[in-house]
């Protein structure tokens, strides 16, 4: 709470009760709200007024809590969205109506969404689509992008069916807690009054530094409990999600290595933390050369970053087949291009946060995560603890996107309960955030692409440079990944791709959404484009052409015998690209000077799982003395909706409804180890687990009355009743001696996908399914000022089988949303734009229509046929973006984002020319 000194006691209403406190000076309402009055439903995002996520009304007025100083609402009346749906008809409404388009995905931004909804339905009954988005223009949302909201608040129809299993569009079944307010996310578990921790970090990308006299600054500081260091780690000093490359300090020993890397933490009273001076901090820095562009890094005499790393380089990946030179060299034509991307940030809007404390000499970790057991692992080599004595218990997560996948505070948290023995909690700012956690890989690539001259590709070669940042974190996957895929999902013969990660004195480079396949399709798309100029044929037509099928080798060698998707979602797309095509060029014929459209394609793919590794899942599942079937779900549910897919696949399995069971969510203590939520593996990987799981719970039951396979299964009073071939079995359950944990029947069954390592080629088979793309962008550039404005989405995607379509139309619009922001506006400088004021992402009226045409390839190895899809969504959509001002402008823009200023200058070079 800011400030120090307790002021006058403020009186206000508070969803319709009358409530009085006594605030600091100048304490935030939204802390008054939170840390006072328990009001968790208003979140937290950035404590700015930049995303809009503590919206409440104020006399019925939208405002940002936490810009508005509590003492300033002294006799007024504030609603916060759990009042509004307790009392309110327009919220009440709302609150099914968000479900049924399935609004909120991680449900972080859905309070301030729905809060402001409610006051643009109060004055606007039914409010046009342009109403609703100057209603929610300043409330952010990183997942949904936008669209299911607009649908849900302009209350059109939905095609939302009331139960069912795999196929069905039922809601989602963790969806009443996001859109009442009641989902507790990393923030909202730990008690008022908790000690906090606050983590000192590096004020520059490279520097040494020495501590002074940390017993003594902690005896003089009031409020103070402890202090932490690297000294306080009991365990070995260095996490990494890849064993081999685990390079990372919890806390840096002698040298920090970015800015924003932690270098020590203290701990106190929320009073004491508020008061912490971190200029008082007893630490003498000493800063050094860095080094924080790739090709910098590899020059000799170069800052090393790491010993055993020579020139910074981490490692590589490799894919080659065929000869790439002989075949460009013969090629008809060629295109040759370089490439660049910059640093791209997830955020999220639910910034770090989470709470800890031992409970009989275990310490338990309750945090926002993609990764619980991996979390787990990575403590019990920094606490030097077994895996016994730490439990990891996941609250709701509030987007992650990859970066959730690396530990951030766990090891603060853990250390600091430790150390105290009293409970702890830590919320990273968003600055904190921003600074200290992975971002999406800059991108350095050249990239030659050959042709006959009847359009079939003819030689490929790639060369990609990933700014891996300081440590490795995922960027050996991204090395391995980006080769595979550089092709996108075509045939190609004659290929090879060489991908290396790089280390620099720049925050850590991770996962994101793609693994670095987004970069790599931007350069691949749009020369696809240029050859297709080129070779002057249609550029939808050059890729339905070359479009990779079933029985053609990828560029690894592995043939497919069913499930390659790519002809499909391309040729899905002929209607819409004839259309839109000719629209613009009506559009251009009269539209007054200055303006332009263009029409765009790419298409992408994705592996889905890890690349040539072990990475399986368990899913345990168990039916009561009383009939309630209990599914153990320990796959993080991070908005993408595996709480609910994963459900509709194990239904399926055992012959139920989803909406009949009780879900157990992710805890280390109660549900096995469903992996980590990436790499768009927890629908396939997880939800064959959960398929398996639900046929042994099956055929476990039949058995017990050999009624046979075409029995159907319903549970009712108590018993367990089969219909099977005319006759009716019952199966008393209360009968059944239960076992520890209470279950009369279980089954907990593992599924790991079949994959082969790769050679030193790259030849193998790295994934056991691969999800595949397209999608056609529609722009509008005014040509004087730069701007990109899109008009139009349509995605195309094969996702094997929909198991939940409404909750495959999210992902692609939360995707889409997301590749337009790194194609146009998103751009992670450290030290500079390390807000969500200064970082731009795309807003409600950013986003424009999107058509979703869900593709259905079964797969042969995909639960019920089905393919993951998140990782998909965001490939083609930078690429589709560019080769649509491509058409507008007449401008190939090489290097992302393309922002106003970037493509002003092309456009005038162009023209100049
Ligand atoms: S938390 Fe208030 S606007 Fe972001
Ligand atoms: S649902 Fe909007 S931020 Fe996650």
């Amino acid at each position: 709470m800011d400030g120090q000194a307790p002021h006058t006691n403020t009186r206000f209403t508070l969803n319709g009760t009358p409530v009085e406190t006594t605030p600091f000076a100048g304490e935030r309402l939204s802390e008054t709200l939170r840390e006072r009055l328990g009001s968790r439903d208003v979140k937290i995002g950035c404590n700015a007024g930049d995303c809009g996520a503590c919206t409440v009304l104020i006399d019925g007025q939208t405002a940002c809590a936490c810009l508005v100083p509590v003492q300033q609402i002294e006799g007024k009346s504030v609603d916060t969205l759990a009042g509004l749906v307790k009392n309110d008809p327009q919220a009440v409404a709302l609150k099914e109506q968000f479900q049924d388009h399935g609004a909120a995905q991680c449900g972080i931004c859905t309070p301030g969404m729905m809060v402001s909804a409610v006051a643009l339905l109060r004055e606007t009954p039914s409010p046009s689509e342009d109403e609703v988005k100057d209603a929610l223009g300043g409330v952010l949302c990183r997942c949904t992008g936008y669209r299911k909201i607009i649908d849900a608040i302009m209350d059109v129809p939905s095609h939302l069916v009331e139960t069912g299993g795999a196929g069905a569009a039922i809601r989602r079944l963790d969806g009443v807690d996001k859109v009442t307010g009641a989902e507790r996310f990393g923030d909202d578990v730990a008690p008022a009054g908790t000690l906090e921790i606050r983590v000192i970090r590096s004020p520059y990308p490279h520097a040494g530094f020495v501590f002074g006299d940390l017993d003594g600054w902690l005896a003089k500081s009031e409020g103070m409990q402890a202090y932490l260091t690297a000294d306080d780690i009991p365990g070995e000093n260095v996490f990494g999600v890849i064993p081999p490359f685990a390079d990372q300090p919890a806390f840096a020993e002698t040298t920090a290595r970015f800015r924003g890397e932690a270098v020590a933490a203290v701990i106190g009273t929320p009073e004491a933390i508020r008061a912490f001076d971190v200029a008082q901090f007893p630490i003498t820095w000493s800063e050094l050369p860095c080094v924080e562009d790739v090709t910098k890094a590899r020059q000799n005499g170069a800052p090393q970053l790491h010993p055993g790393r020579a020139h910074n380089v981490m490692c590589g990946g490799f894919v080659k087949t065929g000869d790439a030179q002989a075949a460009l060299a013969r090629a008809d034509v060629s295109v040759a291009g370089h490439f660049n991307s910059g640093f791209v940030e997830h955020a999220y809007i639910e910034p770090e946060a989470g709470y800890a404390e031992v409970v009989n000499g275990r310490v338990e970790v309750h945090t926002c995560t993609q990764a619980p057991v991996m979390d787990r692992e990575a403590l019990e080599i920094l606490l030097g603890m077994d895996a016994s004595q730490i439990r990891i218990v996941p609250t709701g997560v509030g987007g992650g996107f990859g970066a959730k996948l690396d530990i951030s505070l766990q090891p603060y948290l853990a250390l600091g309960a430790l150390k105290t023995g009293r409970p702890v909690r830590l919320t990273y700012t968003r600055t904190e955030s921003m600074q200290s956690t992975t971002k999406r890989h800059p991108s350095d690539i050249h990239l030659e692409i050959g042709a006959t001259a009847d359009g079939r590709l003819s030689g490929f070669h790639f060369e990609g440079a990933f700014n891996t940042g300081a440590y490795a974190s995922w960027g050996p996957t991204v090395a391995n990944r980006v080769p595979v895929h550089a092709s996108g999902p075509y045939n190609i013969r004659d290929y090879t791709a060489d991908a290396k990660g790089i280390h620099t004195h720049c925050p850590p480079s991770g996962a994101f959404r793609g693994f670095g396949v987004p970069q790599s399709a931007i350069a691949q798309e749009v020369l696809f484009d240029a050859l297709a100029e080129k070779l002057e044929m249609d550029p939808l037509e050059f890729r339905i052409l070359n479009a990779l099928e079933d029985g053609v080798p990828t560029v690894c060698g592995q043939v497919f015998d069913q499930g390659v998707g790519a002809k499909a979602c391309l040729e899905a797309l002929r209607p819409a690209w004839a259309a839109q095509c000719a629209q613009a060029e009506a559009f251009n014929a009269t539209a007054k000077a200055g303006l332009r459209r263009g029409v765009g394609v790419a298409a992408g793919w994705y592996g889905c799982g890890n690349t040539s590794l072990p990475n399986p899942s368990t899913i345990k599942s168990g039916v009561t003395a009383l009939g309630q079937v209990v599914l153990h779900q320990g796959a993080m549910d991070i908005g993408q909706g595996a709480n609910t897919v994963i459900a509709q696949i194990f239904a399926t399995a055992l012959g139920i409804s989803a909406t009949e069971l009780q879900l157990i969510s992710a805890d280390t203590d109660v549900t096995p180890d469903a992996g980590k939520t990436s790499a768009s593996r927890q629908t396939f990987v997880s939800g064959n687990a959960a398929r398996l799981s639900g046929e042994a719970l099956r055929r476990d039951i039949l058995r017990h009355v050999n009624a046979s396979d075409a029995s159907v299964l319903r549970f009712e009073n108590g018993a367990a009743i089969l219909s099977d071939k005319g006759q009716t079995h019952h199966i008393d359950l209360g009968a059944l001696p239960p076992n520890s944990e209470g279950y009369v029947f279980t089954a907990c069954e593992t599924y790991d996908p079949p994959t082969v390592p790769l050679d030193e080629n790259g030849q193998g088979t790295p994934y056991a399914q691969f999800g595949y793309a397209a999608q056609l962008a529609v722009v509008e550039v005014d040509m004087a000022l730069g701007t990109t404005k899109p008009i139009k989405f349509v995605a195309a995607h094969d996702v094997g089988h929909a198991i939940n379509p409404m909750l495959v139309e999210g992902q692609v619009q939360g995707g889409i949303a997301q590749g337009l922001g790194m194609a146009l506006m998103e751009e992670y400088l450290p030290g500079r734009t390390e807000n969500l004021h200064d970082y731009l992402i795309p807003t409600i009226g950013d986003i424009p229509p999107i058509e979703t045409l869900i593709i259905e390839v079964p797969d042969g190895h995909g639960p019920y046929g089905a393919k993951g899809l998140g990782e998909h969504v965001l490939i083609p959509t930078a690429p589709a973006l560019l080769n649509a001002i491509k058409q507008a402008t007449g401008v190939r823009m090489t290097s992302v984002p393309v922002t106003p200023s970037k493509l002003r200058e092309a456009i005038k070079g162009q023209t100049d020319e």
